[in-house]
């Protein structure tokens, strides 16, 4: 790579951000495409997120994924914010414009729906399906386990997707009420009560930091859920988590995190760059290289 006095900047912000596979993937959809940029990882301290930002303003970098924990902060601190930054209050990307002002985006949500519809989900709202004139019925009934910014993001995603009931299950109950009372459609449901809300599920996610790497496994037991429901895991390390394991099992479809992680990707490069990354690039396999190296 040849770095120039024209090269632009992007990155991704973080803390800890030493593990993000964002370079990785970007880094090679740059390479391929001969841009003349290069997509770097940064680490502020958790109380200078403005500080850093406004140092960026004015076009100093292109645009920035936002990672944990500073999603809530970015939407905050963009002077603009696409409806799904809004409705998800979280902005997974900052756009600078060279007169200082700050878009914020959110992708996760198309991230979700993408990765959904690949295992075979069907929604309703058509501005979300890829699929057109497809007789089939829509996704209607989600349990998500989780209340924090991750499981606000997808009952966003799932309520714009056409989604009409979504129950959230989450350890401190408080958290999921919180969640459930700004968003109409979604109910909060205590621990104990995830077997009675799993027997309706056509969708189930898990939102929690449950089951990854240095973590307990999210212990449920997925007898009283549909075999015909689609399991996702939004834990990536491992790839194949307990639950997915589970899920796989017992002859449940299932989607991974780190297909939500790279199709969110995509829509942030095409955001950033102007245009969509190519597909002959394997950047599945590169984050599965390094994902194997850490273990
Ligand atoms: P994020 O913004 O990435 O979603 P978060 O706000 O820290 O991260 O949320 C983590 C989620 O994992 C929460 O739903 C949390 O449950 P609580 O709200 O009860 O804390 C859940 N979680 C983490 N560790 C857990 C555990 N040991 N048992 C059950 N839930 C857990």
């Amino acid at each position: 790579m040849k770095i120039t006095a024209q090269t632009r900047i992007a990155g991704v912000v973080g803390n800890p951000v030493r593990h993000s596979l964002s370079p990785i993937i970007h880094n090679a959809w740059i390479e391929a495409a001969g841009l003349d940029a290069v997509y770097l990882a940064f680490e502020p301290p958790k109380d200078r997120f403005r500080e850093f930002i406004d140092g960026l303003r004015g076009g100093v970098v292109r645009g920035l994924n936002v990672t944990i924990p500073f999603k809530e902060e970015a939407l905050a601190l963009a002077d603009e914010a696409d409806e799904a930054a809004r409705t998800s209050g979280a902005a997974n990307v900052l756009f600078f414009h060279e007169d200082g002002r700050a878009l914020g985006w959110n992708t996760d949500g198309q991230g979700l729906h993408l990765s959904l519809q690949a295992a075979g989900a069907f929604f309703k709202n058509p501005e979300v399906s890829v699929f057109s004139g497809v007789e089939r019925s829509p996704i209607d009934r989600a349990v998500i386990m989780g209340a924090g910014g991750a499981a606000r993001g997808a009952a966003a995603a799932l309520l714009k997707a056409g989604v009409r009931r979504i129950e959230i299950i989450n350890r401190t109950i408080a958290r999921a009420e919180a969640v459930a009372a700004t968003m109409p459609g979604v109910i909060a449901r205590h621990w104990g009560d995830a077997a009675t809300s799993l027997a309706e599920a056509e969708v189930l996610i898990n939102a929690t930091s449950l089951g990854m790497i240095g973590q307990p496994p999210l212990e449920l037991d997925l007898a009283p859920l549909p075999k015909s429901a689609i399991v996702m895991d939004m834990v990536y390390r491992p790839l194949l988590t307990p639950l997915l394991r589970q899920a796989r099992d017992r002859g449940n479809r299932t989607a991974d995190g780190l297909t939500m992680l790279i199709e969110q990707a995509s829509l942030s490069y095409f955001g950033i760059f102007g245009r969509a990354p190519l597909h002959s690039v394997d950047v599945r396999t590169l984050c599965l290289e390094a994902l194997g190296e850490e273990s």
